[in-house]
């Protein structure tokens, strides 16, 4: 606060409160305020002051400060004992009010006999109730922003769990769909003169090139889970066809080359990637590299990879193995019709990765038994 007050500290002590300092102006500030001597002796104050102190001016000139603050809290007197100084009290016995205390001097030297001090109170209730409000705001803000990060992380910790269950549905329904397949296959398999366990060695053997080939892992976990429904069109081929032990006739045989379209037909309209792959497979596994294969007669790279390596399986698996109507043919004269029929039936790169991993392939076989 600003005070209209102008000092002229050469003039003497006596007539201060008359000449320095205007008695209107004195009494128009509305805090308190006391002019001392050096000696701490009272010579003015103004109505504020008056009403601070509930006396009359008359009784208040001329005390000493330090007895008439004696029972106020320290700071007052403390502040006193300084030319320049500042501190803040609350009166708890006067509602609760506070102030802060400034004491200015007169001069440097404010101990020098005709010094003078000025004594002054600025009502700071206001203010600190302000700060102690803008204090709870912040705590309750600091709550608000505590509880909301709290049910955040709550709901963030939900999302986790929600979506972990989510995977483990989806874990759960592929599993399923790659048993439903195998189980599929294997009935189809049970009606045919195949031996047992045939559609768990083509996709074995088929993981093995896929991986040989380069494909990257979740592609040849689909190649291997749909090779086994390669044959899945021969539930629409006869029993009487398909467990003939002779010969096929002319239309026998073109009604057991349908399987691969049938194949095609059950599987094809499916969204999902395995039953797609395996739609695939069972349309091309009977196709050849130089065309001369079925049900469409396409060539080299036109056949899927997936109908070329299942193609390669179905044949090893059936030649190493015994059927109703031939024994299981030597290795050695496996090796050789892979050679003979490489570039011919076969995608030739795809049948030397079989040739130059026989052993893996032949060690495929065995554990599938
Ligand atoms: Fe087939
Ligand atoms: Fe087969």
């Amino acid at each position: 606060m600003a005070y209209a007050f102008r000092w002229a500290g050469t003039m003497g002590t006596d007539n201060i409160q008359n000449t320095i300092i205007s008695r209107a102006v004195m009494d128009a500030v509305m805090d308190p305020i006391f002019v001392l001597r050096a000696d701490d002796h009272i010579i003015d104050c103004n109505a504020a002051a008056c009403s601070l102190l509930e006396m009359d001016l008359t009784d208040i000139r001329n005390q000493q400060a330090r007895q008439l603050f004696a029972q106020w809290p320290d700071g007052i007197i403390a502040a006193l004992d300084f030319p320049e100084a500042e501190t803040e009290i609350e009166l708890r016995q006067r509602r609760q009010r506070s102030y802060r205390i400034t004491v200015v001097s007169g001069h440097k030297d404010h101990e020098r006999e005709d010094g003078w001090k000025i004594l002054m109170f600025n009502d700071i209730t206001g203010e600190r109730q302000l700060t102690r409000e803008l204090s709870d705001m912040n705590e309750n803000l600091e709550q608000i922003v505590l509880a909301r990060t709290e049910s955040l992380q709550a709901e963030i910790e939900r999302r986790r769990e929600a979506e972990a269950g989510l995977q483990e549905v989806n874990r759960e329904m592929a599993t399923t769909q790659r048993e439903l397949l195998l189980t599929l296959s294997s009935v189809v398999e049970s009606r045919s003169r195949e031996t047992a366990n045939h559609v768990a060695r083509v996709a074995e053997l088929a993981r093995m090139l896929g991986n040989l080939h380069g494909l990257p892992p979740e592609d040849t976990d689909i190649l291997a889970a749909a090779a086994p429904m390669h044959d899945v069109g021969k539930i629409a081929v006869p029993d009487a066809i398909l467990c003939k032990p002779g010969p096929l006739t002319s239309e026998e045989r073109a009604l057991m080359q349908k399987h691969s379209t049938t194949g095609y037909e059950i599987l094809h309209r499916s969204e999902r990637p395995l039953l797609r792959a395996a739609a695939v497979i069972a349309h091309e596994h009977h196709e050849r590299w130089d065309g001369f294969g079925y049900p469409r007669g396409i060539s080299g790279e036109k056949i899927a990879l997936s109908g070329r390596i299942v193609a390669i399986c179905d044949v090893f698996d059936a030649l190493v193995n015994p059927r109703v109507y031939k024994a299981a043919w030597p290795i050695r004269q496996v090796i050789e019709q892979f050679h003979k029929d490489s570039g011919t039936a076969f995608d030739p790169d795809l049948t030397r990765l079989l040739l130059s991993n026989i052993d893996q392939a032949v060690a495929i076989n065995d554990l599938w038994q």
